[in-house]
């Protein structure tokens, strides 16, 4: 029992692509209890990939349940509750049933490739990247609303009449949590908003001519609110806790390793990876196949903006070696294949599984494996499949480099491949800088946590923060430049030979 202590945990609910989960922290930023539950794949043509909307919301309940139960808290004990989320993936739902229209579309979801090039026209991919900081891609939300408004019959007529919700996963479980179809609100936070393609990265409104030009109706829009403040109070099992967060999961773990600091950057090695440097109060634009995105805005300070290298495809290319070719049991086992040989055989691996994002966002590109020989072995091919992850955040890293000046000298590492230590060596090598790993690797939830503690008052400022983080595990590079340059250009060679696979 914990009586008394009212007032000193926080709990943060992520809700990622293949998983929900909750955590309760204390104060010291500590965690004190996890729970997680899967919720399924649907995937009804090849680049198609859907959830359950009403799946989630399930599970998302139960993992708060099962976390404050192994915590031994009640829900009065809960200073505050954050929340964070997959990005992108879209939900359309009745205001007066609480029903989604459609399963969500996915942000792996490659349906509206068509759409969106029809969108860029002539002015092409970048027409709506000086406002949103995005180029066209399937990747966003925006374009996966207008393509439900097309085909779920008679929808478009309900969302001009204003019954029809829009929201990414934060919305959709904020809604819920206070309230639903009996007072819920209906509300997104900067970050989220930033990965729409029709959020302005000035003025942090919707903005009106890409609304039109997409066919948005503003009716089923949510309100933008900060990424740190009481949006409102939940119901329910939770009933009486403010809600005092929302952050896209990759800007919640900019937060939880506190970058705050212009140049600080963080890397999360998850289903893809996510490369986001801090760059201040002022969005800087890409040309080099960046995002420009919303890190976080804490109540009415001024907004923190971000550069990010986004990733499709890392942890989920060992998922694929282990479950469609078989060549593992687990995805822990790949590091023991990997390291029984000393390099990659001469092999590459390039998961263009959804095309290629950053720093090329090619929707043409499928994936390839080169430099095949008789000699390669499927440990040679392990090593490859882990090197992709660490070849693809050297791309990224570059074009940080090329876009802002800023040269990273360390990497702060997280999410579950940091578990993997021939990979996160075989980063540091790649990059020629340490890559460090955190005492809590827990870094999504964390920032929720930290963000509606923030709004809450559980934690003064970002300096008490900042003083939580501490390294674990630091990977210094060892790989001579002359090899690390060689290898960089067969990968960037294998890399050309993914593209333009689809006509
Ligand atoms: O942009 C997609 C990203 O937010 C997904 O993250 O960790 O749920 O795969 P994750």
């Amino acid at each position: 029992g914990t009586d008394g202590a009212a007032g000193t945990y926080v709990a943060a609910i992520d809700q990622g692509t293949t998983s929900s989960r909750c955590i309760v922290f204390d104060r010291a930023g500590a965690v004190v209890a996890v729970d997680q539950r899967e919720h399924r794949q649907i995937f009804p043509r090849p680049g198609w990939v859907e959830h359950d909307a009403t799946e989630i919301w399930a599970k998302v309940q139960d993992v708060v349940a099962g976390a404050l139960a192994r915590a031994g808290l009640r829900a009065d004990q809960l200073s505050a509750l954050g929340i964070t989320n997959q990005r992108e993936t879209t939900v359309l739902w009745d205001r007066a049933t609480g029903r989604p229209v459609h399963h969500a579309v996915v942000w792996q979801d490659t349906r509206t490739d068509r759409l969106c090039a029809e969108l860029g026209g002539a002015a092409g991919q970048d027409r709506f990247r000086e406002t949103t900081g995005l180029p066209l891609a399937s990747y966003f939300s925006g374009p996966k609303a207008a393509w439900l408004l097309d085909e779920v019959p008679g929808l478009r007529a309900r969302a001009e009449r204003g019954e029809i919700a829009f929201g990414t996963v934060d919305s959709w479980l904020i809604w819920n949590l206070t309230g639903g179809t009996d007072g819920g609100v209906h509300i997104t936070d900067v970050t989220n908003a930033s990965r729409t393609l029709l959020m302005d990265l000035t003025t942090l409104q919707w903005d009106p001519a890409i609304l039109s030009a997409m066919r948005i109706p503003e009716a089923m829009l949510p309100e933008i609110r900060s990424s740190a403040e009481v949006y409102g109070t939940a119901v329910g099992p939770l009933a009486g806790v403010p809600v005092a967060s929302a952050l896209g999961d990759q800007q919640a773990a900019v937060f939880g390793q506190t970058c705050y600091g212009v140049g600080e950057a963080k890397n999360t090695y998850g289903t893809g990876s996510f490369l986001l440097l801090n760059t201040g109060h002022r969005p800087v634009a890409s040309k080099h196949g960046l995002l420009t995105t919303l890190g976080y805005q804490l109540g009415g300070e001024a907004p923190v903006y971000c550069l990010e290298g986004s990733i499709a495809i890392t942890g989920a290319l060992v998922q694929w070696f282990r479950d469609q070719l078989g060549l593992i049991g687990s995805a822990a086992e790949i590091e023991e294949l990997a390291a029984s040989v000393p390099d990659n055989g001469g092999a590459y691996v390039v998961p263009a599984f959804s095309g290629l994002f950053a720093p090329y966002w090619r929707a043409d590109a499928r994936g390839v494996i080169t430099g095949l020989t008789g000699y390669v072995t499927k440990a040679h091919l392990a090593r490859a499949v882990l090197e992709a992850t660490s070849w693809q955040t050297r791309e990224v890293v570059d074009a940080m480099y090329q876009d802002s000046g800023v040269r990273i000298t360390r990497l702060k590492a997280d999410g579950g491949m940091t578990a993997n230590s021939l990979l996160m060596q075989h980063q540091a090598d790649v990059l020629g800088v340490p890559v460090i790993r955190p005492v809590v690797p827990e870094t999504t939830c964390l920032g929720a946590a930290y963000a509606a503690g923030l709004a809450t008052g559980v934690w003064r400022d970002l300096d008490e923060l900042r003083s939580h983080w501490q390294p674990d595990t630091e990977w210094t590079p060892r790989l001579a430049a002359a090899d690390r340059e060689r290898e960089y250009g067969n990968w960037r060679r294998a890399v050309e030979r993914s593209f333009g696979w689809l006509a």
